[in-house]
């Protein structure tokens, strides 16, 4: 095996991968508002206000001052990446940790007046 091929470059692609993900930055590639309307808005609702869905499954609502105070980022990430068995699914296998964490803003964004 000479040739570079498929496996050289895919390796290549991996290396670059890791280096965008271990530097950390807010990536501008990443349209979180876009990825909530997406996959949290039919329960979450477009404001942050439960949806019937929602708050038939006893989803929180986002705007609540205090449920804002209360919760830190790194429970909104777990969350968002574990889910609630019954009440809502994980994002781990859909959305990268990137885009996970991108979501910590837009959530927070429902709690200011
Ligand atoms: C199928 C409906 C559904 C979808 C879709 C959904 N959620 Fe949820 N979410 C829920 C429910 C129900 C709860 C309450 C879970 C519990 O009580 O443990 C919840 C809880 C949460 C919480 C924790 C609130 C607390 O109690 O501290 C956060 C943060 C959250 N969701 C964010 C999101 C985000 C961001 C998305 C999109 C990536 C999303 N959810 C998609 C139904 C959903």
């Amino acid at each position: 095996m000479k040739k570079m091929g498929i496996f050289g470059v895919a390796s290549l692609a991996v290396a670059l991968g890791s280096t965008v993900y271990l530097s950390g930055t807010a990536r501008a590639d990443i349209d979180a508002k876009k990825l909530y309307m997406t996959h949290c808005k039919t329960c979450h609702g477009e404001n942050g206000k439960p949806t019937d869905l929602g708050a038939g499954l006893e989803a929180r609502d986002f705007t609540d001052a205090a449920w804002q105070a209360k919760a830190t980022d790194e429970q909104i990430i777990k969350q968002i990446t574990n889910g609630t068995p019954d009440k809502m699914m994980p994002f781990k296998e859909k959305l990268s940790n990137d885009e996970i964490k991108a979501l910590v803003p837009v959530v927070r964004s429902f709690g200011k007046k």
